[in-house]
């Protein structure tokens, strides 16, 4: 009985690489740290991430070569993850805005409504600059600070509208 390869052929990369040498350096070093090259396909995400601001497929493939894996497992981690999008770079700043029970009782969706509002964007999308992108987030672990955001690492906390306004200068 012919046996059936489960995986399909990897897409060929585009001769135009995305993954510079540093990046791949930084993925490298990554390697003795876990057990196996599967292992490494997060924090590789993540070194794609700091750098472009997204993960497009040409660099799923890139990193699926450079760690001996099938693209579609390198995809498999990246779409389990709501942080990596790969239709186009975040913003310079990506804030989520939290929407969890109370960050919701204490006025999340207003405040997120409200910035929308002042940058001109829905939910999920960047500013025309590429200055911010705004995003749901899901309880933030700060619970006691509601209204909460968390910008890029920063986390801003019982932020009033006044506060968004001022972050938003801040831009
Ligand atoms: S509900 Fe918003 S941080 Fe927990």
């Amino acid at each position: 009985m012919p046996t059936e390869n489960p995986l399909p052929a990897a897409p060929e990369p585009v001769s135009e690489r995305l993954l510079t040498p540093a990046m791949v350096e930084e993925i490298r070093a990554f390697f003795p740290r876990y057990p196996n090259r599967l292992a490494v396909t997060l924090p590789a995400l993540h070194v794609v991430n700091e750098h472009l601001r997204y993960v497009p497929l040409q660099a799923v493939v890139e990193v699926a070569e450079l760690l001996e894996l099938h693209p579609s497992q390198v995809q498999d981690t990246l779409s389990f993850y709501g942080l990596f999008k790969q239709d186009a770079p975040g913003g310079e700043v990506r804030a989520w805005v939290c929407r969890s029970i109370s960050c919701a009782l204490r006025g999340g969706e207003e405040l997120l409504d409200h910035l929308c509002e002042k940058a001109q964007i829905h939910p999920g999308e960047t500013t025309a600059d590429g200055k911010l992108t705004l995003e749901y987030a899901e309880c933030l672990g700060a619970c006691e600070y509601a209204p909460c955001m968390l910008a890029n690492q920063t986390l801003h906390k019982s932020v009033s509208k006044e506060q968004a306004d001022a972050f938003l200068k801040s831009l």
